[in-house]
């Protein structure tokens, strides 16, 4: 037995806590016996002296014990996880899960909904008329039996743990530690049971790591982690200093994803998916080098099975599949507003604040200020105009989809998220660096 506050002076006088203090800890905080303000000092003093690698294994692990893990075993072949780090208009799992479940890969795949600036997959699905996410334990294991892919809400409690202490990191300055993201990151990911896991690391403006040097730092830890209990993971870094394609919003994400599947997506998002899906089949060791993955990604493409999948997922989960062929059966926007470039001058887009795309949206009802909040599928922003692109006067910049909720304050969130120059720009890289 320990007392806290020896934990916590420990900590904040830079000592290191051993495994067996930081499970006293957790699941001291699960079961109530540790309150709330105690945890908070403790995280501040893990936030100035960051916890070193052991630490964070103990903590991953203790976090991951604190509630259900989830068996896969009755899936046969090889089960990849993909995780993003959180983007704005972040719609690959729609694209790459279809892809490699073509290739042969077994995708189960528990989602998020959307918080904050950020979109979820769980509620773009649910964007699509019928499309249920709440799928039982046995028949989730069917589906992926039988077609190989399936994307569904959380059902079991898991990480516990995670949920309580990642809920007071947020009300108290300690979610930027790459420890403390590291280990809610991959409790969650080993808690879902997957052989291997692909995790899309974000950077930028619009992300948590704000810089490649930070991310670096976050991928190379949670790879780590995944090695030591025989999970294979690959950490890609991507761009976030602008919206990940076109469309932010949720049926307006959904219908770029099944573009992106018929070969018509916006360039980045497309090089992204094709990018992470290589990965997904180098790490299920069905492609033996990038090459070869990558052949098998474009004809999966080409030849239109990865719609197909999708198609077939979207029909085993009571949604209509009939979207793929007829947007018009995504419930509408009332209204559609273009913002319009008005400068005499030709000018280029040399930056657009992804973080205040999100919130546009967000104001207009495509995500959630709070948990409790409902969403508006049919609402968003599609940008005509990315970093690189020249504009020219009476040029539309963005499209925003409405239903009269805060369409003024978005506009104007909207026309200022772009930054313009006088001088060419260039379009920004959209891999930065691969983790294995
Ligand atoms: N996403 C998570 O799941 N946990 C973190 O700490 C940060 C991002």
């Amino acid at each position: 037995m320990y007392r806290v506050v020896d934990l916590i002076t420990k900590k904040r006088d830079g000592e290191r806590l051993t495994k067996d203090e930081i499970n006293f800890i957790i699941n001291g905080y699960v079961d109530g016996s540790i309150p709330d303000y105690q945890v908070s000092a403790l995280l501040m003093a893990i936030y100035y002296n960051p916890l070193d690698d052991n630490e964070i294994w103990a903590l991953t692990d203790a976090m991951l014990k604190s509630g259900e893990q989830i068996d896969l075993s009755k899936i046969t072949g090889i089960k990849v996880d993909k995780h993003s780090t959180g983007g704005v208009g972040d719609k690959t799992s729609l694209v790459i899960g279809p892809i490699v479940a073509a290739a042969g890969v077994k995708i189960a795949k528990m989602s998020g909904r959307g918080l904050g600036h950020t979109g979820g997959t769980l509620d773009k699905l649910e964007s699509i008329p019928g499309c249920t996410i709440e799928i039982d334990g046995k028949d989730f294991i069917k589906q992926v039996n039988e077609i190989g892919l399936a994307i569904i809400g959380q059902t079991a409690n898991i990480t516990p743990a995670d949920k309580k202490l990642y809920a007071l990191r947020d009300v108290t300055a300690t979610v930027d530690s790459i420890g403390l993201i590291a280990s809610s990151i991959m409790s969650k990911k080993l808690a879902s049971g997957a052989d291997h896991i692909v995790l899309d690391v974000k950077v930028g403006s619009g992300a948590f790591m704000k810089n490649l040097e930070e991310a670096t730092t976050l991928a190379e830890t949670m790879v780590k982690i995944g090695k030591n209990v025989g999970r294979e993971t690959v950490a890609v870094m991507t761009d976030m200093e602008q919206p990940l394609g076109n469309a932010v919003g949720n049926s307006l994400e959904v219908i770029e994803a099944i573009e992106t599947l018929k070969g018509n997506g916006p360039k980045d998002f497309t090089e992204l998916c094709k990018v992470l899906a290589s990965e997904i089949l180098l790490i299920a060791k069905i492609a033996k080098d990038v090459k070869e993955a990558e052949t098998i990604v474009d004809d999966i493409i080409r030849s239109g099975k990865g719609l197909e999948k999708l198609k077939e997922m979207i029909s085993y989960q009571h949604g209509n599949p009939e979207v793929i062929n007829d947007y018009s059966l995504f419930k509408q926007a009332s209204e559609e507003i273009e913002l319009i470039y008005l400068d005499e001058e030709d000018a280029y887009v040399d930056h657009i604040d992804a973080l205040m795309i999100g919130e546009a949206a967000m104001n207009l009802g495509a995500g959630r200020a709070t948990k409790e909040d409902v969403v508006d599928h049919s609402v968003g922003i599609v940008l005509h105009k990315k970093v690189g692109d020249k504009v020219s006067k009476n040029d539309s910049l963005a499209t925003i989809y409405a239903n009269d909720l805060g369409v003024e304050v978005a506009s104007n969130m909207v026309m200022e998220a772009y930054q313009m120059s006088k001088k060419p720009t260039s379009t920004p890289k959209v891999i930065l660096k691969i983790v294995r």
